[in-house]
């Protein structure tokens, strides 16, 4: 699936469906689970309400993504430990520079764990810092019904199926478009034996 800027031949969203050879997803799934012992997922809170996410969540990177009650920013520290975020895999930055074609590296890799009954509101990037780098989204274990929008939260969203070893490159104004996850479907993968979905999102946050 691609999604193109209209009149033009500039793709917004690239989905590369089994990207991942089972090997690979393997290899990655130890790699989390290892960064998961140092920053271990946590349970964040919505901005305002201070409701909790469905969605249990960490980071690696220089920085991480953090929403709670004063709204969303990025940390160099996580939240519950105070420690710095473990550095992105290397296998992770490989991905990101050949699935991304990008010259310089991300700075946050949010590493999400959907439950089979999670799932993900239409947030969007607003940092305008990084505005031309893409985004980089790799699915591992539960298949998730992904919805994409547009730049208004009103604006018409399609969806696509991402199951696991799929991965997805946000370019252009498509970063900062509504996103999110409607539902997992459980039994989609046997890579988790516990189930459920891992997802790790890389974002430049500053100018490269
Ligand atoms: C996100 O954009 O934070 C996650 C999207 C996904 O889980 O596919």
């Amino acid at each position: 699936m691609a999604v193109r800027a209209r009149n033009t031949k500039i793709t917004l969203m690239r989905l590369l469906p089994h990207y991942l050879p089972i090997e690979a997803q393997r290899r990655l799934l130890a790699e989390i689970r290892a960064l998961l012992e140092r920053a271990p997922l946590y349970s964040p809170a919505m901005p305002r309400s201070g409701s909790p996410y469905s969605v249990r969540m960490s980071n690696c990177g220089p920085l991480g993504w953090l929403s709670d009650r004063s709204g969303y920013r990025y940390s160099p520290t996580h939240p519950v430990t105070g420690e710095p975020w473990p550095a992105i895999p290397a296998m992770v930055l490989d991905l990101w520079r050949a699935a991304t074609g990008a010259a310089y590296e991300p700075q946050a890799c949010l590493v999400n764990y959907y439950g089979p009954a999670a799932n993900l509101g239409l947030p969007r990037d607003k940092d305008g810092a990084a505005k031309d780098a893409p985004i980089l989204s790799i699915s591992l274990g539960d298949t998730a019904l992904f919805r994409i929008g547009g730049p208004q939260r009103n604006s018409p969203t399609r969806s696509a199926k991402l199951a696991s070893g799929d991965v997805v490159v946000l370019s252009g104004p498509a970063r900062h478009w509504y996103h999110g996850v409607d539902r997992i479907l459980p039994g989609t993968s046997r890579l988790l034996p516990e189930g459920g979905r891992f997802n790790l999102t890389l974002r430049r946050v500053t100018p490269p």
